[in-house]
């Protein structure tokens, strides 16, 4: 006999359209951080047909941080709705754990380039070198990480 529709269990941790969103501002976050290393202009990418926006610097520069900012309230939501709701029913995977630790590592050093880019902030050069490198190498893990968690189809949680 079929289970009424709200007891079924679902693996998903996101709903569909949660989903949706978080891979699209994923996306939106790779071509606008990719954007001002630049390399869309250098690699002719820009020139095609509805991608010039790649190579502005402003362009990509307030689209990485509106992202940002999208994804830091996504993450905490995400972060409260698992410790609140969801921890009781659910265990962290390895997987899931490891994008934990380098999605926490993208976000702060993130947080820590912002304060970088204000005006009258006075970082030392040394730190800056170590946030741009542990941003960009976290960021290239969790994406590579996130596309064989996709191929593959591990997932963040799995239902106790
Ligand atoms: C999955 C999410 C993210 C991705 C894929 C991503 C990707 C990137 C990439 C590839 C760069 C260029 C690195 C370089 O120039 O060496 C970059 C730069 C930067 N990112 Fe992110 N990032 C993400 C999240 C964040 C967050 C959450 C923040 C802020 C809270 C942030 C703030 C910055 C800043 C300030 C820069 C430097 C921009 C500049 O050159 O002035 N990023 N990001």
């Amino acid at each position: 006999m079929r289970q009424p529709q709200a007891t079924v269990k679902t693996a998903a941790l996101m709903a569909p359209p949660m989903r949706a969103f978080y891979l699209t501002l994923l996306v939106f976050m790779g071509l606008s951080g990719f954007g001002q290393m630049p390399i869309f202009k250098r690699y002719y990418i820009a020139d095609l047909p509805g991608l010039g926006w790649l190579a502005q610097f402003y362009t990509t520069h307030y689209i990485h941080y509106l992202g940002a900012i999208l994804f830091l309230v996504l993450a905490a939501y995400m972060a409260v709705d698992y410790v609140v709701l969801k921890r009781r029913s659910r265990k962290i995977t390895i997987t899931g754990w490891i994008r934990c630790i380098l999605l926490g590592v993208v976000l702060v050093s993130g947080v820590f380039l912002v304060i970088r880019n204000l005006s009258g902030s006075n970082l030392s050069a040394t730190f800056i070198i170590l946030l741009d490198l542990s941003h960009l190498g976290s960021v290239m893990a969790f994406l590579l990480l996130s596309l064989y968690c996709l191929i593959f189809r591990k997932k963040w949680t799995t239902l106790n």
